[in-house]
């Protein structure tokens, strides 16, 4: 092999290698669209209220309350009877994914409003 031929297959290689390297930063999670594919948005606004709570409402009483991403995350996945703003009632949407980690950035997403 010649010395060219060496140097520009080691260049693609470390092209290569460095591509894989930067794949986790675009596999990072995007909690907030996360949270508007499964509608949550529908319900949760940053600031006013919906059929649901605001963000920063949900946000406030976990900080008062002490609870943490473990209890939001209870709370998107049980599908317990909720009221809504309107008096109705409806069990409360399950989140589409069965991936802690991805229910662990939409809770921390959320309770960082
Ligand atoms: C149909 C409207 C509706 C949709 C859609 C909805 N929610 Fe809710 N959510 C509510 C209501 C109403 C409450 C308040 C329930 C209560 O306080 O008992 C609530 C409360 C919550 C809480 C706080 C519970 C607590 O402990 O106070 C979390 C966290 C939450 N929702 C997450 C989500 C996530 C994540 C999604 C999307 C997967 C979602 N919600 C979609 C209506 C909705």
């Amino acid at each position: 092999m010649s010395r060219s031929i060496l140097r520009s297959s080691l260049a693609a290689w470390i092209a290569a290698t460095g591509l894989c390297l930067s794949l986790p930063a675009f596999a990072q999670i995007d909690a907030e669209a996360v949270f508007k594919d499964n509608d949550c948005h529908k319900c949760h606004h940053p600031t006013k209220a919906k059929k649901g709570p605001s963000l920063a409402k949900i946000a406030a009483k976990y900080k008062e309350k002490k609870l943490d991403e473990k209890e939001a995350i209870k709370h998107m996945t049980a599908g317990k009877k909720v009221k809504l703003e309107d008096g109705s009632e409806e069990e409360h949407k399950v989140i589409d994914t069965k991936d802690v980690k991805v229910m662990n950035a939409v809770a921390k997403w959320m309770l960082s409003h």
